[in-house]
């Protein structure tokens, strides 16, 4: 079994820093201890890593991808292949995807076939949401299966109607199920029939231009949905997770459920806190540029950044995930040009979540352990794969970055390795970098270089959320 040993760096968990050398043995880390004393020195190893001035930290967990995502008349253009990839080179090394339902079909029939089209192909190890498209008596009873194979969480919409929608009866009868089984249910929360009637509207009165897609789809019916949902989950005695918050209004009804001591968390994304409505305004040569920025929930007016900022240092959201779902501005944003709402919704990120938010760690807005707690334990915990992932310690698998926090960069599509023709954050400066990507004990990025696989990333079943008692 090959041993390596991490030296010199300052250790970065959720709880705590420390000057520390770190032991890991094939795929698991088994001991830290103080940089200078006489168990680390007596260490021996196969291989040595200098981490002298860098960090070392937990490999980050995006716990919301959607890699070949068929939607909007096309698919997510980074393959689990080319998407797990690019999540490498940013730090990132464990994802959870959502497998999708059909209606008229089975969850298992769903998530045999995001099985088939990960299998294989992952470069870090990765696991499985299940979208619930059609509840029914049916697939209501294959939750419990789901879950107790490992797939614990359920995405349902309450955008979309026509394609992911759920009334509200279908998605209390999902939450009771999740009540009783373990599971927990994520929503999309977004008033879906009422945004389709401003969709309407818009389009009839001649507001085509992407920046009517921030427009339409109103805070208020954000924050109204959110508001619902958490009823809803009340109701039926279910916790709840509400994906990508993007308004300040939206926040405040989860910052209320919890300040009740209701099981309700939230996630938002790096786009929310870094990007607005200025973005989708953005015209270009030919007025369509803001079609990059199209994504549900939408971009907000900037001042809803500070207070996405705030629920983040103060627990009222819990982790960052970044709901990547790539689309090329040629031949797939453009499949919206003269009409918003056909632009295909959806971000890249998954290349670029560490190293911003480690920037917001330049910036003031968080701390350096807040930083790791977002974006690698509390991800973990939440998605029950937690300590095995998000954390350094003995036992854990050995999913470690050495991170150089004073490396330079600038984000762009020419060089970012995510399989999308432009970046969001095109031109970016960004102080900070993962140097050494370590996957189940493996190097799979060093110093500019990738030595990664096809395969070597392994399925991971999930325990149940470990934020509830
Ligand atoms: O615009 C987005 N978020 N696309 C992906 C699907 C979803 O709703 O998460
Ligand atoms: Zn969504
Ligand atoms: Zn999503």
């Amino acid at each position: 079994m090959t041993r390596t040993v991490i030296r010199n760096g300052l250790v970065i968990t959720a709880a705590e820093e420390t000057a520390a050398d770190v032991l890991i043995e094939g795929e698991r880390v088994v001991a830290l201890a103080s940089t200078d004393s006489a168990v680390a020195a007596g260490w021996t190893a196969d291989r040595v890593i200098d981490a002298t001035g860098h960090y070392v930290i937990p490999g980050g967990v995006d716990a919301h991808t959607h890699m070949e995502l068929p939607f909007g008349g096309t698919a997510a253009s980074d393959t689990f292949e080319t998407g797990t990839r690019a999540a490498a080179w940013g730090g990132t090394t464990t994802i959870v995807d959502f497998a999708v339902q059909s209606v008229g079909a089975a969850l298992r029939e769903g998530l045999d076939a995001w099985h088939a089209k990960a299998q294989g192909r992952c470069a870090i190890d990765y696991a499985f949401h299940m979208i619930m498209s059609d509840v029914t008596e049916d697939s209501l009873k294959e939750m419990d299966l789901l879950v107790a194979e490992g797939v614990t969480s359920f995405k349902l919409f309450m955008a979309y109607p026509g394609v992911f929608y759920s009334d509200d009866g279908r998605i209390l009868r999902a939450m009771q199920r999740s009540a009783d089984n373990g599971g927990l249910i994520m929503m999309h929360a977004e008033n879906g029939i009422a945004i389709d009637v401003l969709v309407e509207q818009a389009l009839a009165a001649g507001r085509t231009d992407p920046r009517y897609h921030g427009e339409v789809r109103r805070e208020l019916l954000e924050a109204e949905a959110t508001h619902r949902a958490v009823k809803l989950a009340q109701v039926a005695g279910a916790p709840l997770y509400v994906v990508h918050v993007s308004a300040a209004s939206a926040l405040a009804e989860l910052a209320a459920a919890r300040s009740q001591g209701l099981d309700v968390f939230g996630e938002t994304c790096p786009q929310y806190l870094f990007l607005s409505t200025d973005n989708l305004a953005e015209r270009g040569a030919d007025g369509f540029e803001g079609a990059k920025y199209v994504c549900s929930t939408p971009l907000r007016p900037r001042e809803h950044q500070e207070a996405l900022w705030r629920g983040l240092r103060t627990n009222e959201l819990q982790v960052v995930s970044t709901d990547h779902c790539p689309f090329c501005f040629a031949g797939q944003k453009e499949l919206g040009r003269g009409d918003f709402s056909k632009i295909p919704n959806g971000l890249p990120g998954v290349e670029n979540r560490m190293d911003l938010l480690h920037q917001a760690v330049l910036d003031g807005h968080l701390s350096r352990r807040r930083w790791i707690e977002i974006a690698c334990a509390a991800p973990a915990r939440m998605f029950g794969l937690y300590p095995r992932k998000g954390t350094i310690a003995p036992g854990a698998d050995a999913d470690l970055v050495v991170y150089d926090p004073q490396a330079q960069q600038t984000l762009s599509a020419a060089t970012h390795h995510m399989n999308v023709d432009y970046s969001a954050y095109e031109g970016r400066r960004i102080t900070g970098r993962a140097r050494t990507v370590i996957s189940r004990g493996a190097v799979i990025v060093d110093d500019g270089a990738y030595l990664g696989r096809p395969g070597h990333g392994r399925y991971q079943p999930r325990a149940t959320c470990q934020f509830i008692d």
